[in-house]
């Protein structure tokens, strides 16, 4: 074991990814961590900003500018002797609609990832989706999704992620028929992410980002009829620290291995949204509705839930931050950042 705890972020350049790098060192200074990203959507940039909005000193870990599919897993983790992998490089893109292309970057490595992983009895902890849920009955009711009702998702994206909790199930399912313990591999299933450092996912931002900056223009927020769309969303510290804690680095030191939702439990209208901005930037600016592309209409997720009840039980995790005060503290720091310099290029 080395001296040093080294930690391997996959994903460590992209949004949540860098707000995880920055909290792993801030809870444990002397962490090494290594980030592998392949950059294609991720940026120096976010790490360095993440690190400066946490108020650590500059990052000194190291970074592997590789596609987690180009990696020798058995070696890399046998070299490194990492606490435990954190596994968030995916493209992110729910309108990258090339199967081949998503299933060969997010599902394709995950066998050997896993395996590796699991040999080397390291912990393993990976980011899937509320996209896997697709329209469960659940969002006709409008009563949070349970962990057993996703399968059937909307799009290639989270059919990407749904084959990496099926690989996890079929596993577990082996393990529990010779009786044998489950490794410690935790699947966390992130609802609508939002907060500092997501800017640089462009049009994959959240709808509290993009409203803002529509809404520090003077326009007026433009969101589909009648703004009553229901949303699961979930401030990122929140599921930075719901990641950490199924690594046993929260409140219970041997979180139960599975897969669970990290959500904020609760759901947030459009109009809320709006609500909260506008509270938040002193402004009164009506919604602008408009109508949804036809083409939308099917595979919309009109309401979205996570039941976290599991999650909470199983890793000692509760989110600490109500998703409309979240959002209204987040676009002041946003009007803020804007009146400030630039960012940085990247
Ligand atoms: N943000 C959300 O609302 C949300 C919701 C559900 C799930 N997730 C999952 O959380 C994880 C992080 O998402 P994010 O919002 O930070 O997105 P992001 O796009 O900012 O981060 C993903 C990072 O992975 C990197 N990457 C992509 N493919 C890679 C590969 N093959 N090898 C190495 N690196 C690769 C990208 O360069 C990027 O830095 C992803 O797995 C995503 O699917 C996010």
């Amino acid at each position: 074991m080395p001296s040093t705890p080294v930690y391997i972020v996959t994903g460590g350049a992209g949004f949540i990814g860098a707000n995880l790098v920055a909290a792993l060192v801030k809870r444990e200074p002397d962490a090494h961590v290594v980030v592998i990203d392949d950059l294609r959507k991720g940026s120096y940039a976010n790490i360095v900003e993440a690190f400066a909005r946490a108020g650590l000193p500059a990052f000194t870990g190291s970074v592997t500018p590789q596609s987690v599919a180009d990696l020798d897993w058995d070696q890399a983790i046998e070299a490194l002797e990492p606490k435990a992998v954190f596994h968030l490089g995916a493209i992110t893109d729910t309108l990258e609609f090339d199967e081949q292309v998503m299933l060969r970057a997010n599902t394709e490595p995950w066998v050997e990832i896993l395996s590796a992983c699991i040999t080397s009895e390291t912990p393993l902890v990976y980011a899937s989706s509320g996209a896997t849920y697709g329209s469960p009955p659940q969002g006709e009711q409008r009563v949070p999704f349970p962990v057993e009702a996703a399968g059937s998702p909307n799009n290639v994206y989270g059919f990407s992620k749904w084959l990496m909790d099926a690989e996890v199930f079929r596993l577990f399912r082996e393990r529990e028929e010779a009786g044998t313990a489950l490794p410690h591999v935790v699947g966390l299933r992130y609802f609508n992410v939002f907060g500092p450092g997501e800017a640089r996912k462009g049009k994959m931002a959240s709808m509290a980002y993009h409203l803002t900056q529509q809404m520090l223009r003077g326009d007026r927020p433009r969101i589909f009829k009648h703004g009553e769309h229901a949303r699961d969303q979930v401030f990122v510290d929140d599921v930075v620290a719901c990641t950490l804690a199924a690594a046993g680095l929260g409140s219970k030191p041997d979180p139960t291995p599975g897969v669970y939702n990290a959500g904020s439990g609760q759901t947030t209208t459009f109009n809320q949204i709006v609500e909260s901005i506008n509270a938040a930037l002193g402004t009164d600016l009506e919604p602008d509705y408009i109508d949804m592309p036809e083409a939308m209409v099917p595979t919309y997720q009109h309401y979205t839930c996570a039941d976290i009840s599991a999650t909470t039980k199983a890793l000692g995790w509760t989110p600490a931050h109500d998703p409309c005060e979240a959002t209204r503290a987040y676009a002041a720091l946003l009007r803020d950042e804007a009146a400030k310099s630039a960012p940085l290029r990247a």
